[in-house]
């Protein structure tokens, strides 16, 4: 433990000016900036909300959060909720038990008596309203948006638990250490890669070996560069590289605990510093084959007739949909189809005519949830294929289905025929 500077301001809140809610909030953002050593509390600009599935938060966490808000706690910073276990408008028509839908709705309900805004999504950047900035202090607790905004974006935020990201929303700070603190920054890991990694599902396979290879490190990717296109100019797109991207850090959060990498000569703490960030004692892996990746992810090659595909892990970005609604144009599905996303992605997706080409193939564009912290094997699903490489590892954690794994094309092909092809 050492000597945590409090403001004044702060001192209050932490003994009960702003009533129990706030003082609680104090107490979890103080009592973690003593565990870890920080020197100060950091003004958050935006904070990221996970856990907010009632498959998660269960019976207990939904009354802790009614409790909370009962305290009078409200949040004094922006801040957005994650994917939830249902879409909240179409549950009904989607096959969830209203036994699961209310106190779903419930735990929502009391987020936004907090002043949360439900946008239930685990991409936040692609929303150009929450899209963070480089050098911004944010308090997220979505791994895989964690690893975009602290690498892709160069913003600074730990990853946070749910309880202490809602905790530093009401009381708008988080505590100053981790990945706040420049020195904490720099490289511990060299990756060097001597084979093509082409397809949204290669960089899913990369982020499982480097990930596993990593732990919680800070990877520098020496040569990923030149697979990785520029990035649009408006980020919220996606585009081929921010998706690529948003595949690549979830997996390394999921398969490691990576919370920041770096790409030499392409993402900008990498450009502005060079070879700087690495430290002295950096250790150096070699990548040249996928095949590794490829044989934990695609876990059950047994398998060829698919209950559900499922793309948008993190949550499918504009540029996603717009190559899924090419590829089925025309088409007739065998299978069930999720696309899971954003409302606010779905609506932009609404405007382009992308989701009633979807919609006219079979398929469903899904806001509010993912294939994950849904209870999915309650809908009869029993074997999933994906192209996301957290997907790969999560869903048959979580939901104890069968996974395969490939690229996007492959899994628009299972969903056509309604059965997966080796290749
Ligand atoms: Fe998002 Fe669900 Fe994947 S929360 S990162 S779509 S597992």
């Amino acid at each position: 433990m050492t000597d945590l500077k409090l403001t004044p301001e702060e001192t209050a809140l932490l003994e009960g000016a702003e009533g129990p809610g706030v003082q609680r909030a104090m107490e979890i953002v103080v009592t973690l900036g003593r565990i870890y050593g920080a020197p100060d509390l950091v003004p958050v600009r935006h904070v990221q909300i996970a856990g907010v599935s009632y498959k998660n938060l269960g019976d207990a966490g939904v009354a802790f959060l009614n409790e909370w808000a009962e305290e009078g706690a409200r949040v004094r910073v922006p801040a957005t909720l994650n994917p939830a276990g249902m879409e909240l408008e179409r549950w009904q028509e989607m096959g969830f038990s209203p036994d699961f839908a209310k106190p779903q709705m419930e735990a929502i309900k009391a987020f936004v008596k907090m002043g949360v805004t439900p946008t239930m999504s685990c991409t936040p950047y692609l929303f150009p309203d929450y899209a963070p900035q480089r050098g911004e202090h944010l308090a997220w607790a979505e791994s895989s948006a964690v690893a975009w905004a602290n690498s892709v974006v160069g913003a600074f935020t730990n990853r946070e638990g749910g309880p202490s990201a809602l905790a530093a929303a009401i009381v708008g700070r988080t505590a100053r250490y981790g990945y706040h603190l420049p020195e904490n920054r720099r490289a511990t890991h060299v990756v060097e890669i001597s084979c093509p990694v082409r397809s949204i599902a290669d960089f899913g396979a990369l982020s499982y070996m480097v990930g596993k290879r990593v732990g919680d490190g800070v990877p520098w990717f020496a040569d990923l560069a030149a697979w990785l296109p520029p990035l649009p100019e408006d980020i919220t797109l996606g585009g081929d590289a921010g998706d690529r991207l948003k595949t690549l850090g979830a997996g390394l959060a999921a398969y490691g605990a990576v919370a920041l990498y770096h790409v030499a000569g392409y993402t900008p703490e990498a450009r502005a510093q060079g070879e700087a960030l690495i430290r002295a004692d950096a250790r150096r892996i070699v990548i040249d084959s996928l095949a590794e990746g490829y044989g934990v992810m695609d876990a059950n090659p047994e398998v060829t007739a698919i209950d559900l595909v499922t793309l948008g892990c993190p949550h499918a970005s504009i540029s996603e949909l717009r190559r899924i609604a090419a590829r089925l144009k025309g088409e007739k599905l065998a299978t069930r189809l999720w696309i899971t996303t954003s409302q606010i992605t779905r609506a932009r997706a609404a405007e382009e005519g992308l989701v009633a080409i979807i919609e006219a193939a079979g398929g469903e564009v899904v806001a509010d949830t993912c294939a994950v912290v849904a209870p999915v094997r309650s809908l009869g699903v029993r074997t999933m294929a994906t192209n996301a490489g957290k997907m790969a590892n999560y869903a048959p954690m979580h939901s104890g289905v069968k996974m395969r794994y490939g690229d996007m094309e492959q899994c628009l092909d299972a969903a056509i025929s309604g059965r997966w092809k080796n290749s």
